[in-house]
Order: structure tokens, then sequence, then C-alpha cells
């Protein structure tokens, strides 16, 4: 059986004070054993929760550098991240993308450097929505995943996660249907399948991200190909992520 994961971006949220408590609430949670939590707070705030609660709780950056050192003002390189024992790393998320215009190829290249430093890839897929509109969508992630991620060889594959973030749904309070997430979720797999074979792919982790609450979480897990969530606004407050990660725990009997 796949892994059910339910993931937290916070994204350049909560001061110091916040995230302890977030976070400390997050390692007071019951969990089943077949279910991941991770989360992705601001950098700078990584160390000390995973210091002061015994890292009892995995924990990603969400953003690296893929060259090893340099002048990179204001970056930090995945070799640093994994200097610190962070467990995983956000790629190619739609802010990246949108905002630091952060291109495919270089997602690519950030792909091999987290890799190369043994951490896990939380790979960030996902179409605007004048491209859902002319319904091309299927086209738009297919282009994503090849030209960044399948080239890594089957080894590597496997170290890394996809999250679908259709960028319409990210912080609008739109969600995906049930049927939309089903729709891209099942020829994500049906890709995998392709490139490295059907085992590997009824083996490999699929999230949802976008506006997904407790409202709308168990309809999403409970289709067949989406294996739990990366969650943003909901994940900030520890009842609501609470709610997710018991929803992702129900999913696993599924
Ligand atoms: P929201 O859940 O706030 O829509 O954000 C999703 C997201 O971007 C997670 O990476």
């Amino acid at each position: 059986m796949r892994k059910k994961i339910v993931a937290g971006n916070w994204k350049m949220n909560l001061s110091l004070v916040e995230a302890v408590e977030l976070y400390q609430g997050i390692t007071e949670l019951t969990v089943a054993p077949q279910v991941e939590v991770v989360v992705f707070p601001p950098s700078l705030f990584i160390d000390r929760l995973m210091t002061q609660f015994l890292h009892r709780i995995k924990v990603g950056t969400q953003n690296a550098h893929p060259v090893t050192s340099g002048a990179f003002t204001g970056e930090i390189s995945m070799q640093q991240v994994a200097d610190m024992g962070i467990d995983a790393v956000l790629i190619g998320h739609s802010e990246r993308r949108q905002y630091f215009n952060e291109t495919n190829e270089f997602l690519r290249q950030k792909v091999d450097a987290a890799l190369a430093n043994n951490l896990r890839s939380f790979f960030c897929c996902g179409e605007p929505l004048k491209v859902r509109e002319v319904n091309d969508h299927l086209n738009f992630v297919k282009n994503q995943l090849h030209e960044s991620l399948f080239h890594l060889s089957a080894e590597d594959f496997q170290k890394t996660v996809i999250a679908y973030e259709p960028i319409w749904a990210i912080g609008t309070g739109l969600t995906a249907s049930t049927e939309q997430a089903e729709e891209m979720h099942a020829a994500i797999r049906s890709w995998i399948v392709d490139v490295y074979g059907a085992t590997i792919a009824e083996n490999y982790s699929i999230l949802y991200g976008g506006s997904c609450n407790p409202s709308n979480a168990s309809a999403l897990f409970a289709c067949p190909n989406v294996d739990g969530g990366l969650i943003g606004g909901a994940a900030l407050k520890l009842s609501d992520f609470e709610i997710l990660v018991a929803e992702t725990t129900w999913i696993t009997s599924k």
C-alpha cells in the first residue's frame, strides 16, 4: 500500500512564537503508522523547531538553490539544507515559478541537487486557469513532469513525491472537484507507469494541493489516486490541520 502523506506548507507566515506553538501541537497529534506528516516552515525557524521538539515531525524547506555554494545572495543551497539534518525540500511551487521566474529547466537542476544531497523532493506541478479553460491542463502538467522530473533514474524517482496544485485553486477558496483532481492524478500515475513501470507507479504517492480544508478533504482524499495533501492556509491552524491528518488516517483504509 502506498504511503499517505499530509504536508503543511506554511509559506511566509507565522511569527517564531506561533511557529513553535503550531509545531508543538503537531507533535502531539495522533498519527497512524502508515501516515507521514511533514511541515515546510519558514527556513529560519526550522533548526529551532527540530532542536526544541527533538525533530519529532519531519521538516522541509520551501526552497533551496541547486548550486552548492557561491555568490547567490539570499539563497541557501541544498547541501546547506542537508547539513542541518532537514528531511525534504519543496521544489517547483507555483509561487516560486510565478514570482521568481523558476523554469522547468531550473527546477530540473534543483531536483538533481536535492537528490545528490539525499533530500526528499516534494515536486509541485499544476496549470494556470487559462490553460484549464482551453482544456490543455493534462498536456501542461505532463510537460512539467517530463522537463523537470522524469529524467530521474527509477531509484531516484522513488525518493520524490508529486503534489498536483492547480494554480487557480491555491489560496482562492476554489477547489478542484473530485473529478478534476482524480482525472489529473490518474493521468500522472499513468505517465509514471509509462516511464517507470506499473509497480513503481502503484507505490508512488501523489498529493493534492489547493484550498484543501476540513470541509473538502474527505471527498478529495477518497479519490483512488489521491494519496493525501499539500496544505497551505489550513495547515496554519492546528485544529484544521488535525482534521486533515485524521482524514488522511482514514484513507489508509481505502
Ligand atoms: P492553500 O491550501 O492555501 O490553497 O495553498 C496550497 C498550497 O499552495 C500548498 O503548497
